[in-house]
């Protein structure tokens, strides 16, 4: 088994009939100031996508860019926060490669491991699954509000916070329900990510913007038009594909605004949400059941409210 198709999350090899690897990279300029908190938002971002293919990570290693000029040791506290991500999930440090640049990036480069036959892909939802997200959305409001100066790192810790945390719960109670349907929200926003899943299972899906988890600072940023370009860019790709109905123009910039290090989109079959939930809130892991998959094409955003 070789795959690249599909719009999925990563690349996964068949090794025997027992295993496989998954292997992914991603790495991007800082997206707050915080040297250590920015190394743990790139290797959670980065381990992301082999959580989101029902995989274990197993060895990572670093790809960084600094200038020549700049403090070595903001360097090193972002590292070390890469570390620190990479020991949480378990995953081992093998080594990396540092270019001089002007502006710095980081990221990792990560392979996991994975039963053949239990890798989650976004072709894998069914019509009627119940569609999960398990992190908040509105990270990129608030993200390029903090470099914008209209909000403080303070303030938004809790949301920083968010960002960094591996995605590891969530994946082991999808894996444990059994799921098939899964990715991750990033650069494409809520709806570009739902929407690769909608081609690649050929089906459409449904979403309750009332029901959406979203951050308070991000409702207010948008309310007042602080919103990036990146979502603006989100939104022209898919104006074919979405069709909203009732729902307010700052929740529909929420679900086109870029997501760092967001969270997991399940679709879990009706009668697998009843454990999915339990095993989710006995794990401490955030979710909301945001809508559902359909026949058809496309996705259909409304407010119930
Ligand atoms: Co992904
Ligand atoms: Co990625």
């Amino acid at each position: 088994m070789v795959s690249g198709g599909d719009f999925d999350d990563a690349g996964v090899f068949r090794l025997r009939e027992d295993l496989a690897i998954i292997q992914t990279l991603d790495f991007f300029t800082p997206v707050v100031d915080d040297p250590f908190l920015f190394g743990q938002i790139a290797a959670a971002n980065a381990l992301s996508d082999v959580y989101a293919m029902g995989g274990t990570p197993l060895t990572a290693m670093n790809i960084a860019a600094f200038p020549r000029c700049a403090n070595i040791e903001t360097f090193s506290l972002i590292l070390q926060g890469g570390a620190q991500k990479i020991g949480e999930a378990g995953a081992f440090l093998l080594g990396g490669h540092t270019i001089e640049d002007k502006e710095p990036k980081y990221g990792l480069s990560v392979t996991g491991t994975v039963h053949p036959d239990r890798v989650v892909r976004n072709s894998g939802a069914c019509e009627g699954d119940l569609l999960f997200l398990t992190k908040r959305l509105g990270v990129g409001i608030i993200c390029s509000a903090i470099k914008g100066g209209a909000v403080k790192e303070e303030e938004a810790a809790a949301v920083l916070r968010e960002m960094a945390a591996l995605n590891r719960e969530a994946a082991f109670a999808m894996n444990k329900s059994g799921l098939r349907g899964a990715t991750d929200v990033t650069g494409f926003g809520l709806l570009g990510h739902l929407h690769e899943m909608c081609e690649a299972s050929r089906l459409a899906a449904e979403v309750w913007a009332d029901a959406l988890p979203v951050w308070p600072q991000a409702i207010e940023l948008a309310k007042d038009g602080l919103i990036p370009a990146g979502a603006h860019r989100n939104r022209d790709f898919l104006r074919e594909k979405t069709e909203f109905v009732n729902t307010p123009r700052h929740l529909q910039d929420i679900m086109f605004d870029p997501q760092t290090s967001g969270g997991l989109l399940l679709a879990a079959p009706p009668a697998k949400a009843g454990k999915l939930e339990s095993d989710l809130e006995r794990a401490g892991v955030g979710y909301a059941i945001i809508g559902k998959m359909r026949t058809g094409r496309g996705i259909r955003i409304l407010d119930r409210r």
